[in-house]
């Protein structure tokens, strides 16, 4: 068992508002590929040819490819105990904001009700032209063409060179100014706006934490590091917690 410092405990104990951000760590054990590391997909593909508007512009067909597959791959997996814990320390904090970079929609099926998904949700398409929703699963042949006014479909992701949806990121930051204690888990903190969401909490005076195996980017601006995998770490945690409501 993942030994869990008592002094993240106690902060947690006391904290009034908890908000926790995530990346694709959280869902490695899942069998969702991260982007980086050694098997991350930024390894074998260059984020340039698939995930910009101008990727899409010069090559619609690979993009839309690549995202079906991805589409089906996540489609394909379940929560982790991750997941789990984090739905259940939900419902032991008084105030809680779970924010994701993830696409995939794991954490709602492990039960959490408020996900802020600040780069969209793979599961979800739309024209790049008219904007209305479209079904990038439609059909067999590629590329995939909106219905209603022949533009092309693309995936309700956010791509590099992209706005984060606004009011998402708004209440991201928020959350993260209010925060008592705010948990880093799962993510590299090298893709902004999201890997300011931990400083922005620490310069408002939250207890900052970070699970992960690996230092992130980041990791020496924060107040810990917990070196394991969230699967591990995250129901290790919870329990210390749960020991408490009992
Ligand atoms: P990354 O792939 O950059 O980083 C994944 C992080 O998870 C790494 O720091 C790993 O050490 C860590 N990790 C791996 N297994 C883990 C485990 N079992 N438990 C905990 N941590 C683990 O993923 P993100 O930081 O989420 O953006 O990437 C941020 C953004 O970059 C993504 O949302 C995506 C990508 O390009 C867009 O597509 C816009």
């Amino acid at each position: 068992m993942i030994r869990i410092p008592e002094l993240l405990v106690e902060k947690l104990r006391a904290a009034t508002h908890v908000t926790v951000l995530t990346g694709a760590g959280v869902s490695a054990e899942s069998g969702v590929p991260t982007f980086r590391g050694e098997h991350g997909l930024w390894k074998s593909h260059r984020p340039e040819d698939l995930a910009t508007p101008l990727a899409f512009r010069r090559d619609p067909v690979l993009v839309q490819d690549w995202y079906r597959h991805r589409r089906a791959l996540v489609q394909a997996c379940a929560p982790n105990p991750g997941h789990q814990a984090l739905a259940r320390l939900e419902t032991l904090v008084p105030h809680f904001t779970l924010v994701t970079q993830n696409v995939d929609s794991l954490h709602e099926q492990a039960g959490s009700a408020h996900v802020l998904h600040l780069h969209g949700s793979i599961a979800q398409s739309y024209c790049a032209d008219c904007g209305k929703d479209a079904d990038l699963d439609a059909g067999t042949s590629l590329p995939v063409f909106c219905l209603a006014c022949g533009g092309l479909v693309r995936p309700g992701v956010v791509w590099f060179g992209e706005n984060l949806p606004h009011d998402t990121l708004e209440q991201a930051e928020n959350a993260a100014a209010q925060a008592d204690v705010l948990l880093s888990i799962g993510t590299s903190g090298v893709v902004y706006p999201a890997a300011a969401l931990p400083l922005i909490a620490r310069e408002h005076g939250a207890f900052v934490a970070e699970i992960n195996p690996e230092r992130s980017a980041i990791a020496h601006q924060l107040h810990l590091w917990i070196g394991a995998p969230a699967g591990e770490a995250l129901p290790a945690l919870v329990t210390h917690l749960e020991a408490d409501h009992a």
